[in-house]
């Protein structure tokens, strides 16, 4: 079998065997195939699309492609979540450590960022000496003595899912369907949890533009796990514009923070306890939404998801001093303030062009080999449906120098479009699988 062949034959509108998949992700897998021709395969896959079948039988090749985490010396049922990815998308660092205060263990492997999308892993780095490195002996005696862990995905689970993204991540081959259905559950089969809760984002700032698109997402990846005997849910939740206010990594930081002591933007508190809800029903601590619910208030009431954070922090190397006073994560020295230039409601936003202003900040990556700045990013004033006067602050921009300033103030105001009339706020959760 030859790569060439295999990439011509996808190029021409054909379809993949289980062989010619399998063959292709051993090969990359085992450094045997280059990245260049990988890259060419993403993108004829990302043009021409693939079948249920193939897009199956890629989930469980990469799924097999490495070890896979035994979670059986886990007390419970486990449970893990996984976002396709949104600007302003830090609902794992407020989610994990609510649902673990309210007895659900999570065992969580998160990822970086992608394309201009935030990534869980970047964002907890902004502790100092979090670390998400761990073994699989510490995630699990983790999970088991304060009932989560979140680990960053090791070089030996799920590995063609670990260099097909890096690689997707700088070719322009993310937003694909088949390609982001099989990244997400190859890992999350890999990583072994009971439940998991999928959190699908629709709208500019998601990988899938259309609600369209998302529910064929979400429903393709709910069959690929209820296939593989796991308990599945998704949500599928809006992205048209950047979730809460804060975008890029530490800052993102901050505002978790603020949500787990009960002052967080009211759309990415609801969207936390949405998905908290389904995560306690699936792992068997509540019989229904509302009862989910009431813990989860009360799991932040009484500051028992604060702590549990902090337990998490701790654990994995970090300073929990830093969960207790927030301002020590530092945000970058370079301010300036966005203003609006004309009177009106905020009508839509461009919201993947959100993402790309942190990401040239310096927030996410521009090539394989980019390190990320963890203090910079963008603090929001005004979202869709806000009435605003000219003057009026649109945002602030954290840089670490006046270098780009001026290109991403010009990018952040051509992202905002105004209406005379008036426009209403938007829907948050657009659908529940
Ligand atoms: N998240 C992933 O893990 N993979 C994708 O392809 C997109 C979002």
């Amino acid at each position: 079998m030859r790569m060439y062949d295999i990439i011509m034959k996808k190029r021409n509108g054909g379809e993949l065997s289980d062989e010619e998949i399998r063959f292709f992700i051993e090969g990359y897998t085992k450094g045997e195939i280059p990245d260049y021709q990988v890259s060419s395969l993403m993108m004829a896959i990302y043009f021409r699309k693939m079948t249920e079948r193939e897009t199956l039988t890629l989930t469980l090749a990469m799924a097999e492609s490495g070890d896979k985490l035994d979670l059986s010396a886990i007390k419970g049922i486990k449970v893990d979540k996984h976002s396709t990815g949104g600007v302003g998308d830090k609902t794992s660092l407020a989610l994990a450590p609510m649902v673990a205060a309210c007895g659900v263990p999570v065992a969580k492997m998160s990822g970086r960022g992608l394309g201009h999308t935030g990534g869980t892993i970047d964002k907890l780095e902004s502790f100092p000496g979090f670390s998400t490195g761990i073994s699989n002996d510490t995630f699990i005696n983790n999970v088991n003595s304060i009932g989560i862990a979140i680990m960053g995905q090791t070089a030996d689970l799920a590995p063609a899912d670990k260099k097909l993204y890096a690689l997707r991540d700088v070719t322009a081959t993310v937003d694909n369907m088949s390609l982001i259905a099989s990244s997400i559950m190859s890992k999350k089969l890999a990583a072994g949890a009971d439940a998991i809760v999928l959190d699908v984002k629709t709208g500019s700032g998601a990988f899938m533009k259309t609600e369209e698109d998302s529910f064929a997402l979400a429903e393709e990846m709910v069959k690929i796990g209820r296939g593989s005997g796991r308990r599945m849910s998704a949500v599928i939740s809006n992205m048209d514009q950047p979730l809460g206010l804060a975008v890029g990594n530490a800052i993102e930081v901050r505002e978790a923070i603020d949500t787990l002591n009960g002052k967080g933007p009211e759309d990415f508190t609801e969207l936390v306890y949405t998905l908290g809800s389904r995560m306690l029903v699936l792992g068997g601590k509540a019989e229904n939404e509302e009862e989910a619910r009431a813990k989860l208030e009360e799991a932040v009431t009484g500051g028992y998801a604060l702590e549990k954070l902090a337990q998490f922090v701790k654990a994995q190397g970090g300073d929990e001093k830093y969960v207790y006073e927030p301002d020590r994560l530092v945000l970058a020295p370079v301010r300036k303030e966005i203003l609006a230039d004309r009177d009106g409601y905020i009508g839509h936003i461009d919201c993947d062009e959100i993402g790309i202003c942190s990401l040239m900040l310096g927030g996410g990556r521009e090539t394989k080999e980019s390190v990320i700045d963890l203090s910079v990013g963008l603090l929001l004033d005004k979202k869709v449906g806000d009435k605003v006067s000219k003057g009026d602050r649109l945002a602030t921009v954290y840089a670490a120098d006046e270098s780009k300033l001026g290109a991403v103030g010009e990018r952040f105001l051509n992202a905002y479009h105004f209406s005379d009339d008036f426009v209403s706020k938007q829907k948050l959760i657009k659908g529940i699988i």
